[in-house]
């Protein structure tokens, strides 16, 4: 029997109706949460990316703000930037849209947003977070494949996952919340050896190189789940990692691209902008107790 497909639409569409639930109560303490999102040059798909971006901040009536800066700016000219929202208090969440101009220094300039408006979680603290087992700030794409993988029903504990990609952005916030849910996690990435004999163990196989063709159906477990965050183009069309119409004999559950993981990354990213903003409400001095010290 072929693989069930994984709508990413339709399981997205359950993150942002529990996200306007959250919206409603932050709303009703008369805060508008807001995303500040900076773009450095003018990168296609990231234009594309940060295009989607405000329009879901527009339909749920989260505040969206884009920052352009010049692809010749200097690091210290985007920190400014950074720093200034920072301490702006109608922006909860910030995001500088990746990749960066390879003059610029991504770890440096990732780490000066304030952890407290990291809705990316890429700072040091909130994926050091994830070592601890806490998933504040959970990086959204990482996040949006763990709900992918729950909606198939399957059980994570216990399961061989096998993860393509040892990004920050993907693989290793993705390979931690993965062991906080008790799985045997390996990462593979250009280096590993011998690829086929780590994705043929695997019970849930991600992958997310942007090879297309990458994965083929004699590297995938009969009856795995698998689940392609790979973006690339071909002729036109988006495809993924993952050669779909013969993986999908072989797998019991299997992400398409486009209608996958990309919608998870988007909706992910609204929640956490919200929870941004009730975690900066609660962290606010009370006015009145203050002001009776
Ligand atoms: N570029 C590709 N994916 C992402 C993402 O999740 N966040 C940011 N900031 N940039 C990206």
């Amino acid at each position: 029997m072929p693989a069930q497909i994984i709508d990413g639409h339709s399981i997205s569409s359950a993150v942002v109706e529990e996200t306007k639930k959250e919206l409603t109560k932050v709303q009703q303490l008369g805060i508008k949460p807001a995303l500040a999102v900076v773009l450095v040059g003018k990168n296609p798909a990231s234009e594309l990316y940060v295009k989607k971006k405000k329009k879901l901040c527009e339909q749920l009536g989260i505040g969206f703000e884009l920052h352009r800066c010049k692809e010749s700016t200097k690091e210290e000219e985007l920190k400014a930037v950074i720093n200034e929202l920072n301490f702006k208090h109608t922006v909860h969440g910030i995001l500088v849209q990746l990749p960066l101009p390879k003059h610029l220094n991504r770890e440096s300039i990732l780490n000066s947003i304030s952890p407290l408006k990291d809705v990316d979680g890429f700072t040091a603290v909130n994926l050091g977070m994830l070592l601890y087992g806490k998933e504040g700030f959970a990086a959204c794409t990482a996040k949006g494949v763990i709900n992918l993988i729950e909606s198939t029903g399957k059980e994570i504990e216990s399961s061989n996952v096998c993860i393509v990609n040892h990004s920050i952005v993907v693989g290793r916030p993705l390979a931690m919340m993965l062991l906080n849910r008790n799985a045997t996690v390996a990462i593979c990435h250009e280096f590993t050896r011998k690829l086929p004999e780590h994705t043929k163990k695997a019970d849930i196989l991600v992958t997310a190189v942007g090879k297309p063709g990458l994965i083929k159906a004699q590297m995938v477990k009969k009856g795995a789940v698998v689940i392609d965050a790979g973006i690339a183009k071909v002729k036109g069309k988006l495809v993924g990692d993952v050669d779909f119409e013969k993986v999908k004999e072989v797998a019991s559950f299997i992400s398409p691209v486009p209608g996958g993981v990309g919608p998870m990354t988007v909706a992910c990213l609204m929640a956490n902008t919200v929870k941004a903003a009730a975690l900066q409400k609660s962290q606010q001095p009370d006015q009145k107790s203050s002001a009776a010290l």
